[in-house]
């Protein structure tokens, strides 16, 4: 390795030791990150942002965050991985992000969340964690969290209805979190549940689903760098109709899997229930990747409307796993896509 190479080594391991936080080497890191069952990648997921995603809430982006991205993307070449992650991506408005939503425990129109979740009390907030884990218990969210790296993710974001934005999260790899509490032996999925609150949720009030809303991911796919627990957008508290105080976001599966305000995260043996697929199994599969070839029975996903392109806009193609195939295609190998939808 050539002494530029050493350098921009020292200096990825440099970013990834800050993200620990703890003064652990960046080899302990990555060893703790192999060991994890699954194919998870061993490295964090480097940042999309660039300077083309100037936006009305630039002024939200400090400059410590465009220069650890740009680091980072000089690290990721000298390992050989490539700029594949570096698109200029535009993110979605704040107004839009906020104000078009599904959370039926708030309604079933995209309205109703913003207009009814302010009614969530989501500070204090508690975290269940049980099953197969080390620590079981009920954490403050803040000390579940504490110390941890929050880390902006602009992501692509396609909900299942065959409609999408770009979404400048805040959040916490998901790893992060699981390791914190120790995953056993035997745990293959972690199952989610949004808190049930009916006072303060009108949509519980009716049928539309199982309550709670529920949701799972095998553990490799939990495991994922790109899996983030979000906190925010815009680098400002995430609002209740987008899932306060922390809700899940898995980028390349349609966005019914991206639970919100969680308030339990259980490490099991057998797959857990999902409340879409247990509805509807025909037309939502446990999966839910985003897939272009794979039909909704009722639709076509082979595009999408971009939320606020404009009434002309046409409609953009689809992605395969959302436009990050090359993260993520490996956890499927062998798998048959339209069967495992
Ligand atoms: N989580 C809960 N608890 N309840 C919901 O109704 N809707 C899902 C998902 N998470 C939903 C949920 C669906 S269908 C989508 S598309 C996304 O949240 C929407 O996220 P957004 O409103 O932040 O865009």
């Amino acid at each position: 390795m050539n002494e530029t190479a050493i350098t921009r080594c020292k200096q990825f391991r440099e970013i990834v030791q800050q993200g620990l936080g703890n003064g652990a080497s960046a080899a302990m890191f990555l060893a703790k990150r192999d060991d994890r069952k699954g194919k998870s990648m061993a490295r964090r997921w480097i940042n999309d942002l660039s300077i083309a995603d100037a936006t009305p809430y630039a002024a939200y982006i400090n400059r410590r965050q465009i220069m650890a991205g740009a680091a980072g993307l000089i690290g990721a070449t000298a390992l050989g991985l490539g700029r594949a992650n570096a698109q200029a991506l535009v993110p979605n408005s704040w107004e839009e992000i906020t104000s078009y939503n599904n959370y039926y425990e708030f309604g079933t129109g995209k309205e109703d969340p913003a207009n009814n979740a302010g009614s969530l009390t989501t500070s204090p907030w508690t975290v269940e964690v049980d099953g197969l884990v080390d620590n079981p218990g009920t954490y403050d969210l803040a000390e579940l969290i504490d110390g941890l790296e929050v880390e902006e993710r602009v992501y692509r974001f396609r909900c299942v209805e065959a409609w999408s934005m770009v979404i400048p999260w805040n959040g916490i790899e998901l790893a992060d979190i699981l390791t914190r509490v120790g995953v056993q032996e035997g745990a293959n999925y972690v199952a989610f549940e949004t808190v049930m609150r009916p006072d303060e949720m009108p949509g519980l009030h009716y049928p539309v689903l199982d309550w709670p809303y529920r949701e799972g991911l095998r553990l490799d796919e939990a495991m994922h760098p790109l899996t983030i627990m979000a906190t925010g957008i815009y680098g400002r508290p995430i609002p209740n109709q987008n899932g306060a105080p922390i809700r899940l976001v898995v980028p390349w599966k349609y966005g019914f899997k991206s639970i919100k305000s969680i308030s339990r995260i259980t490490l099991t043996r057998d797959e857990p229930f999902a409340s879409w697929n247990r509805a509807n199994p025909r037309e939502y599969g446990f999966y839910s990747n985003v897939n272009p070839e794979v039909d909704h029975p009722r639709w076509s996903q082979a595009t999408e409307r971009r939320v606020g392109a404009g009434l002309f806009a046409g409609r953009q193609p689809t992605l395969m796993f959302n436009g990050y195939e090359a993260e993520v295609a490996s956890l499927y190998e062998g798998m048959d896509l339209a069967a495992y939808y």
